[in-house]
């Protein structure tokens, strides 16, 4: 029989038993395959369609824009900036004005494209930290020519201008971009640098999708010839994300922006190979032999039948254990499965597992979340927000201060577990959760003994 044997304590430890690492290598690769199957024969194919459809055609190859919103889908939006930027990046990514903040605070001097809507109370930060603002309101427009007017005088601040070609989400009609852009072309210190459209794709890379954003296209090419006809010269056309890398290179135009298949979600066999650079790990924290009719976590939903030997890791749903829902690349069953389970997830979070359903709880969390030398480990009873209790009767190699990896949602995974980077196969970079961007957007920090901070208006020394 195996007993339990226990890798050796990392330096990082010292801030706790649970971390992710992530391999900087493999981003850089990732990028530079990406770069490499958007260049030659599929650009081309962008290129005709433009002349195709009456559009400008693209200079060369698309640019790439590297999309780190969402703490770099929960890579570390710094380090994975860094890292991209290195790679060849030519441009970063991001959804929100403080997620372009903390780069910018971090030192990060690269174009920084922020996708949500600016609001008119964002211009005056978004023109000092020189983030390049979406911008879909004229009235936005305008506050933002005044600040750029008064801050940068003689400067040409650029922005970009969004169409909502069928997602519904945000960005100007397409039958009123022509209009738009030429209003806003004309106020003082703005340049329209870009325009874009988003597919509603996500991962799915199926016929239907694919000839969806076809038609996305299609709309957006039209808007933007309109916006041509006006004499207005845009450098950056953009709509491709990552399934129309994959799928539709007439979309590539002038700049692709890419998140999934940078941080790995392809295939590592097929052009463009990519690998997930992500992991997260954590040690069990205590072992345990439990009797017969002991109840197990909250409620207890479970009380054991059997003998069981329990471990417990501290890890939960604050860290995204069991709130994921993996729907791409499965087979239909897998699906199904992981549907139904999400489900009854959702309905336990509700509360409405009650009764006699209580017993699907088990059922509802069980998925492979926990792996021990590569076998799933099951979960016994709820999930707790920072613990959750594993069933590992059978399972001798396991013991406490055993590794064992969680699959969770990289973007669900807590941002204040450390990040470890690892660059040529050593550890080079550990950091823990950021919080500085609030501070430059005009949070106060606490005075001591009064209590959480206020807000003031971000004054001209902000930055
Ligand atoms: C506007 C925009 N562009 C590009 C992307 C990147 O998409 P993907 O991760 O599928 O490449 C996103 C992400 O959702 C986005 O919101």
């Amino acid at each position: 029989m195996t007993t339990s044997s226990v890798s050796p304590v990392r330096p990082w430890e010292s801030l706790g038993p649970t971390w992710v690492e992530i391999d900087l290598d493999v981003l850089s690769a990732n990028l530079a395959a990406v770069r490499a199957f958007v260049a030659g024969p599929r650009w081309e194919e962008s290129a005709r369609y433009a002349a195709a459809v009456g559009l400008r055609p693209p200079v060369g190859p698309p640019k790439v824009l590297v999309v780190v919103k969402s703490d770099a889908y929960g890579h570390g939006a710094v380090a994975t900036a860094g890292a991209a930027l290195e790679a060849g990046a030519d441009m970063l990514g991001v959804s929100t004005l403080l997620e372009g903040l903390e780069l910018r605070q971090a030192g990060v001097a690269a174009r920084i494209l922020v996708f949500n809507p600016l609001t008119p109370p964002e211009a005056a930060v978004a023109v000092r930290a020189g983030l390049t603002p979406t911008v879909n309101s004229l009235e936005t427009a305008a506050r933002l020519a005044e600040e750029v007017v008064a801050r940068r005088p003689g400067e040409e601040f650029a922005v970009h201008v969004s169409l909502d070609t069928g997602m519904s989400r945000y960005g100007l009609r397409p039958d009123d971009a022509a209009e738009f852009a030429a209003r806003l072309a004309a106020l003082p210190g703005l340049s329209l640098e870009g325009v874009y459209t988003h597919f509603p794709t996500g991962a799915d890379r199926g016929p239907a999708s694919v000839a969806r954003m076809r038609r996305h296209l299609d709309t957006f090419a039209r808007a933007v010839r309109a916006v041509e006809a006006r004499g207005l010269r845009v450098p950056l056309r953009h709509a491709a994300c990552s399934s129309a890398v994959l799928e539709l290179p007439e979309s590539y135009l002038d700049l692709v922006r890419v998140g999934n298949l940078f941080y790995g979600y392809g295939s590592p066999t097929k052009e463009p190979r990519v690998r997930e650079a992500w992991k997260m790990v954590t040690r069990v924290l205590e072992v345990r032999e439990v009797p017969p009719g002991t109840g197990v976590g909250y409620g207890p939903d479970v009380v054991v039948r059997r003998p069981r030997r329990l471990a417990t890791v501290p890890v939960g749903y604050a860290d995204g254990v069991g709130v994921e829902i993996h729907l791409s690349g499965t087979r239909p069953r897998e699906r199904l499965t992981r549907l139904a389970k999400a489900a009854l997830a959702l309905l336990d979070r509700l509360g409405l597992l009650l009764g006699p359903l209580a017993r699907l709880r088990r059922y509802a969390w069980s998925q492979g979340i926990l792996f021990h030398e590569g076998r799933p480990v099951p979960i016994l009873g709820r999930v707790s927000m920072q613990q959750t209790i594993l069933d590992i009767t059978g399972r001798p190699a396991i013991g406490p201060g055993s590794l064992l990896t969680v699959e969770v949602h990289r973007v669900l995974a807590n941002p204040r577990l450390g990040r470890v980077y690892y660059s040529g196969g050593e550890p080079i970079l550990a950091r823990t959760a950021p919080g500085l961007a609030e501070a430059a957007a005009g949070w106060e920090p606490p005075a001591a003994g009064t209590g959480p901070g206020r807000l003031r208006v971000p004054g001209p020394e902000a930055f």
